[in-house]
């Protein structure tokens, strides 16, 4: 199949893709968090092509992408007043709610459960093909299963070129982290995945706010978890990755100790100049954390090289949209921590 590349600034992109997508093929779509695989959410077969192109286990569910807060009530039911108030203040953007699901979502989308996570992406194009395809669009990170996730369209052809139909190219991903996952179904709001929109920011909304313990630890294969797709291995280059933490001279005293031909440091702009001759490389700026989170998957991307053996990496501290960058850091290196202030 050849992989059509369309730009978002053609007018014309939002009818052949919603054409497309009406057809049951598959579309790479941008969104300001990460670029994602499109499929008519309500159709068995055209979702069923997702799991097979991403090689994404079947119990994982997807995300229910929609153009507005009125679609909620399309897709879910017993909505509960605050989902209204987030989608208010957070929607169009990179907040993604779970709730119980309406029949009208196939079991291949939620991935056997009866709830669904619906967003509302702040991409004006892709708003436009779910408005013009008139179905919500069932949309995973548009990666190979346990990759980084892809923040350009490049990243997407270069993961799917030749098995998908077509990926709109709308640029670099502002935020470049996935959207953050609430879970609205229990008494008290769950923090399944956190993203753009920062845990301040949805307990000024909740006034309440569980983390789920799989955003901070490693979850067994086996374990039950709130959000299936927490449990796998993710975000990962294919050497191991191991994070640095600790002050900037103890962590550079520690991997310049350790480095071996072979490694790679990923770390912080301002720390280029401790890593001469361990050629480093930078994800953006410590002192401007939206940087990183923009870096952070073109850097993994670039790093998943079976020529490298090991990856010492810098990880932001702190809370806000460091935390999701924490996140997906130490997904990456399976949580694998030293702490260099403990070390030297
Ligand atoms: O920013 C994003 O959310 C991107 C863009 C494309 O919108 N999408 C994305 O999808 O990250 P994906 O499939 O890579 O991650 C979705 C996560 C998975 O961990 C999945 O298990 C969880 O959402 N999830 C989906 N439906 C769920 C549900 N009903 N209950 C709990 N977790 C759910
Ligand atoms: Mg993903």
């Amino acid at each position: 199949m050849q992989t059509l590349l369309l730009s978002a600034s053609d007018p014309k992109t939002a009818a052949t893709a919603a054409n497309l997508i009406m057809n049951g093929e598959l579309v790479a779509i941008p969104t300001e968090t990460v670029y994602g695989l499109g499929a008519n959410g309500l159709n068995e077969a055209a979702v069923a092509k997702i799991f097979e192109a991403k090689g994404r286990p079947q119990d994982n569910p997807l995300i229910l992408h929609i153009c507005g807060a009125e679609q909620i009530e399309l897709f879910c039911h017993h909505i509960p007043q605050k989902a209204y108030d987030l989608a208010e203040k957070f929607w169009p953007g990179p907040l993604t709610m779970v709730l119980p699901a309406r029949d009208c979502v196939p079991k291949r989308t939620t991935g056997g459960l009866d709830t669904v996570a619906v967003r509302c992406p702040d991409s004006a194009v892709t708003r436009e093909i779910i408005r013009l395809s008139g179905v919500p669009l069932a949309a995973p990170s548009a990666n190979i299963s346990g990759k980084p996730s892809t923040t350009t369209a490049e990243h997407v052809l270069h993961d799917h070129d030749g098995k998908i139909a077509a990926v709109v190219d709308g640029g670099s991903c502002r935020v470049g982290v996935e959207s953050t996952i609430v879970d609205l179904t229990d008494e008290r709001p769950r923090l399944l995945r956190p993203g753009g929109i920062t845990p301040e920011q949805l307990m000024e909304v909740l006034g309440d706010l569980v983390v789920d313990k799989a955003v901070t630890a490693q979850i067994d294969k086996d374990e039950v978890v709130k959000a299936p797709g927490m449990k796998y291995r993710h975000y990962a280059p294919s050497e191991p990755v191991v994070i640095v933490s600790g002050s900037r001279e103890k962590a550079a005293a520690y991997i310049r100790s350790h480095f071996e031909p072979g490694d790679r440091v990923l770390c912080f702009e301002e720390e280029l100049p401790l890593y001469e001759g361990c050629d480093p490389l930078s994800y953006g700026m410590e002192a401007d954390v939206n940087t990183l989170s923009a870096g952070l998957f073109a850097a993994l991307r670039e790093l998943d090289d079976p020529s490298i053996h090991q990856v010492y990496a810098r990880c932001p501290v702190g809370g806000g949209v460091a935390y999701a960058v924490q996140n997906r850091l130490k997904k990456a290196a399976a949580f694998h921590i030293v702490d260099a202030e403990e070390e030297v």
